[in-house]
């Protein structure tokens, strides 16, 4: 059985073939078009896994996408009208994006590879992203964490995965994400969203954590160990141009940006560190398989098993959108499937 997986028009667009559920091929667009983080249909990293796999698009006995494009245009909508008129700019913006591309990806996926749209099915954004840390971990049993910005309502979630199925728990949900919440400093700071973030990263080593008292305006820990952003800091909700509100900005200008960042790094491994606790505190597993985009923070990472009760930890190196190619198809055809 072959199962081609794809993800695209966000970041980091990817394909990957499975056969029998084993890995056969996995590559990003960028390889080819020489786009950094293409986010663009995936034509030729397909046509290469195609080649790699000895295969013509008929033999593919399933497509998998690695999110719900519906449920992310109802994100859109709902977001749009709860914040209208305010948000007339991210409308306009966001629906152009939907109504060109993206909501109509099943019909876009059959016309290019001229099959049949019952071939293709649809994962979720953030079990694509649980299936490919757990599905390519050494583990048999674990408990895993997702974090990112956002998928299609989602931006975490938790759950146990056993006897070759994943079980989620629970999720967090947009507005409130550490994805979100780290990209917005990244803009603040002058770099490119989903590009900047590993140099915030790397500038955190140079500076002090001296605003802490500053962050605790802008997120609040919850009982579930969950976040809650003061959305009077932030306009990532109502603008397509700007993440941070003018409130946010009079917070943070003028100040040490080696310390900001180093302020946001500590800000981001307390809220990590506790959820992982609280997971480690449900779950009592000590495997721990950790994906999305916020898993690319690898100071956070090599802190995990000295600062929570974890005992083993995998992060797959393609923890970001460009794994949920591989994810959505493992899940396919290990949880859906088997
Ligand atoms: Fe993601």
């Amino acid at each position: 059985m072959y199962i081609l997986g794809i993800s695209c028009f966000y970041h980091h667009s990817a394909a990957a073939i499975l056969e029998d559920g084993e890995i056969l091929v996995f590559c990003e667009e960028e390889r080819f078009s020489k786009i950094k983080n293409d986010a663009s249909f995936p034509q030729k990293a397909i046509e290469f896994c195609l080649k790699e796999a000895g295969i013509n698009s008929n033999k593919l006995d399933y497509i998998v996408f690695y999110e719900k494009p519906f449920l992310k245009f109802e994100r859109s909508l709902m977001i749009s009208l709860k914040y209208f008129p305010f948000s007339l700019s991210f409308f306009v913006s966001s629906m152009r994006n939907f109504l060109t591309e993206k909501l109509w990806i099943k019909s876009i996926i059959a016309g290019r590879l001229n099959l049949n749209s019952e071939k293709i099915l649809f994962v979720p954004h953030h079990l694509s992203h649980a299936a490919t840390s757990f599905y390519s971990s050494p583990f048999k049993r674990a408990a895993y964490l997702t974090l990112d910005g956002v998928g299609e309502w989602t931006t975490g979630s938790w759950g146990r995965c056993f006897d070759n199925k994943i079980y989620p728990v629970a999720e967090m949900r947009y507005p409130n994400s550490v994805g979100l919440l780290y990209s917005t400093f990244t803009s603040f700071l002058g770099f490119k969203i989903n590009e900047g973030e590993g140099k915030i990263m790397a500038m955190a080593n140079k500076g002090k954590a001296k605003y802490m008292d500053k962050m605790t305006k802008i997120v609040k820990l919850n009982k579930d160990s969950s976040i809650k952003l003061n959305l009077d800091y932030f306009s990532f909700h109502k603008s397509s141009k700007h993440m941070y509100s003018k409130k946010f900005a009079k917070e943070f200008q003028d100040l040490d940006e080696f310390d900001l960042a180093s302020s946001l790094q500590k800000c981001i491994e307390e809220i990590i560190f506790t959820m992982l606790q609280f997971i480690y505190t449900k779950t009592k597993m000590e495997n721990l398989v950790y994906s999305g985009g916020v898993a690319l923070n690898s100071i956070v990472n090599a802190k995990i098993t000295k600062r929570t009760p974890f005992k083993r930890v995998y992060i797959p190196k393609n923890c970001g959108d460009n794994g949920g190619a591989l994810g959505c198809a493992l899940y396919v055809y290990h949880h859906v499937l088997s």
